[in-house]
């Protein structure tokens, strides 16, 4: 799977796919992630990508000239799957989004800054606006980090043991149960016996419990939907 990144800020997306699962997925070559720094693309001797906002108001908006200039030099190259912008009022990134992206072969990922980007370019090139919650980050590249960890950790190949990722909190609208390791006794907390048993069948019924417990306690929207009662 391919990721082509646009930003005004490389500097700040190198790091982090250039560690642990994601760099192993790279070194595998399962993913290839590809920053293309917008100013590269802007416009006049001051490579000015953004500019004031039409009818007023505090803030500046991302001009659409660079934007589609590199649009269409990536298009030229090859089809997108997708292309996302990351923005505050796109859709809530969800598990099923990132399973679904995860089986696409190139996306493209526009992220925003200051204000946003000028509508013409959501309309013309944008087919998925993510948003990662309902808070504002100073621009779209933390944003675009999550979507890439996300979904490139669910490619195929990608993680050592195959059923991890599917046992993963929200894969099937449950909390994953809580995990131990040795020792089996620290300083009197004891891991539950039954995990020490060997009855794998009673583990898996355990865990489901817990599960259960687990999400209906914290995640009273997750269970709902768990229980049919939510789209
Ligand atoms: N850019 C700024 N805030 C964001 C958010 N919450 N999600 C995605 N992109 C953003």
């Amino acid at each position: 799977m391919r990721f082509d990144i646009i930003t005004v800020l490389p500097e700040l997306l190198e790091g982090p796919f250039s560690h642990s699962i994601l760099k192993r997925a790279q070194q595998k070559g399962l993913l290839e992630v590809h920053l293309h720094p917008l100013r590269d693309y802007a416009l006049g001797k001051h490579k000015q990508v953004d500019d004031y906002a039409f009818g007023g108001g505090a803030g500046m908006v991302m001009r659409v000239e660079p934007i589609a200039a590199c649009i269409e030099q990536l298009m030229a190259e090859r089809t997108y799957d997708a292309l996302i912008y990351t923005t505050p009022d796109g859709e809530r990134l969800e598990q099923t989004t990132c399973n679904r992206l995860s089986l696409m072969e190139n996306v493209l990922i526009l992220c925003g800054h200051y204000k946003g980007v000028d509508e013409r370019i959501r309309e013309k090139y944008i087919t998925h606006e993510i948003s990662i919650g309902d808070y504002v980050l100073s621009g779209g590249e933390l944003a675009a980090a999550i979507l890439v960890d996300a979904v490139g950790r669910l490619i195929p190949g990608v993680l050592n043991d195959e059923t991890s990722a599917l046992t993963d909190s929200f894969q099937d609208d449950l909390l994953a149960p809580p995990v131990y390791t040795r020792p089996a006794d620290w300083n009197g907390m004891k891991v539950p016996d039954i995990l020490l048993s060997g009855h794998d069948k009673n583990i898996e019924d355990w865990r489901h419990e817990q599960s259960v417990a687990r999400t209906k306690a914290r995640r009273p929207d997750l269970w709902a939907r768990y229980r049919g009662e939510l789209p």
